[in-house]
């Protein structure tokens, strides 16, 4: 493994994140009607992660494992696992990372940025993780309604109580971001140390106007959706393979199986056959040449639900692209003539 500082922090995480939104299935539904995790893969992934030295690991409040968009009756069930999971490692070799803002409640104040609902989370979310602190406590998306001042306020307070170890921010537009990084300056507080983005060779829009943002603070950049839910493995070009996540994520067929998507694929799939590696692989390796070039650090967060795909991932830390090779990378990528999407 390759390990990077996050940002302009001191804080060592590895080259890869492991993600926690969708876990392993049993293909067994709950009373709800809504698939189970299995319980005994994920506890695997980890380990195998974990082996690999992949020491980040990232969840949200929401996430349920399986179900997205969690409801009411799912929503912690991803951290609670992990929780279970976690204990089996030692805590210092660890930067376990949540989200808070999504709805955990459906009364007033069961969800957003306030003061009230960030100090009722970091609570739940330490009870379901059974931790005492989390490394990184990231602002899931943006709330119109809060005030930004007090939701840094709130934040902070956590770090001096030694609840959360660094902030983060995730899904806010560049200028929301401008306007805390500015606010923590001015009042002396800790500003965001990273900012968790969708991010990869097909779905470049955050390049223009947002990933500059974390250049200027020093903020480092979660990848999310670095593979495009699986699209940039190829292996949806035969067909839906049987419980793959776009069996059961309808919104991925709109967003991602179009002919240009398919064409741009195709070709993709031909150009890592030609270097010798696998598509993830080649668009992996792209995005961790991208730091070189944009000047940030950037930690693609791997969503895994076999061990098989974490062991390929992982490979793309052996290939090497040169300029050309990246140039070629993109103009084939942008045939796939992607939009904004939302996750
Ligand atoms: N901040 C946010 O709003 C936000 C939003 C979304 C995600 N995230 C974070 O980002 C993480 C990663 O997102 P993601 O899971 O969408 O990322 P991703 O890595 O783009 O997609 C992961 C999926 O791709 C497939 N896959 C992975 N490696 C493969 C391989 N080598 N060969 C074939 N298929 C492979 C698997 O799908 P199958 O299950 O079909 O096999 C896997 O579940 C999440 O866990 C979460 O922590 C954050």
């Amino acid at each position: 493994m390759k390990y990077v500082k996050f940002g302009s922090t001191g804080l060592t995480v590895s080259q890869f994140c492991l993600g926690a939104w969708h876990l392993p299935g049993t293909g067994v539904k709950d009373r709800f009607g809504v698939e189970e995790v299995d319980k005994e893969t994920f506890a695997k992934v980890v380990g195998k992660a974990y082996d690999l030295g992949i020491n980040f690991i990232d969840g949200a409040n929401r996430y349920h494992g399986r179900m997205s968009t969690a409801d009411l009756d799912h929503v912690g069930n991803s951290e609670k696992l992990l929780g279970q999971v976690l204990k089996g490692y030692p805590r210092e070799s660890l930067v376990v990372a949540t989200k808070v803002r999504g709805p955990m409640a459906p009364f007033p104040n069961g969800q957003g940025l306030s003061r009230k609902h960030i100090m009722w989370q970091i609570g739940e979310s330490l009870r379901r993780l059974e931790l005492d602190y989390v490394d990184l406590y990231q602002i899931h998306w943006e709330d119109e309604l809060t005030p930004k001042i007090e939701t840094l306020r709130a934040l902070n307070n956590l770090v001096d109580r030694g609840l959360v170890r660094y902030i983060g921010e995730s899904n806010h537009n560049p200028a929301g971001v401008v306007e805390f990084m500015e606010l923590a300056q001015r009042y002396g507080m800790e500003g965001f140390a990273s900012m968790q983005e969708p991010y990869n060779l097909l779905e470049r829009q955050k390049e223009s106007e947002t990933l500059p943002v974390a250049k200027k603070y020093g903020m480092a950049v979660m990848a999310y959706v670095p593979i495009a839910q699986g699209v940039l493995s190829g292996k949806y070009l035969g067909g839906t393979e049987k419980g793959s996540r776009a069996t059961y994520i309808a919104q991925m067929a709109s967003q991602y199986f179009t002919p240009e998507v398919n064409a741009a694929v195709s070709s993709l799939v031909a150009i890592a056959g030609e270097k010798g590696c696998t598509l993830p692989q080649l668009a992996l390796a792209w995005m961790l040449h991208k730091q070189e070039q944009l000047g940030i650090t950037i930690v693609p967060i791997l969503g895994i639900t076999k061990i098989s795909h974490l062991e390929d991932n992982v490979g793309a830390l052996d290939v090497k692209l040169s300029g050309d090779e990246m140039k070629r990378l993109e103009e084939m990528a942008a045939t796939a003539k992607m939009g904004p999407a939302s996750y």
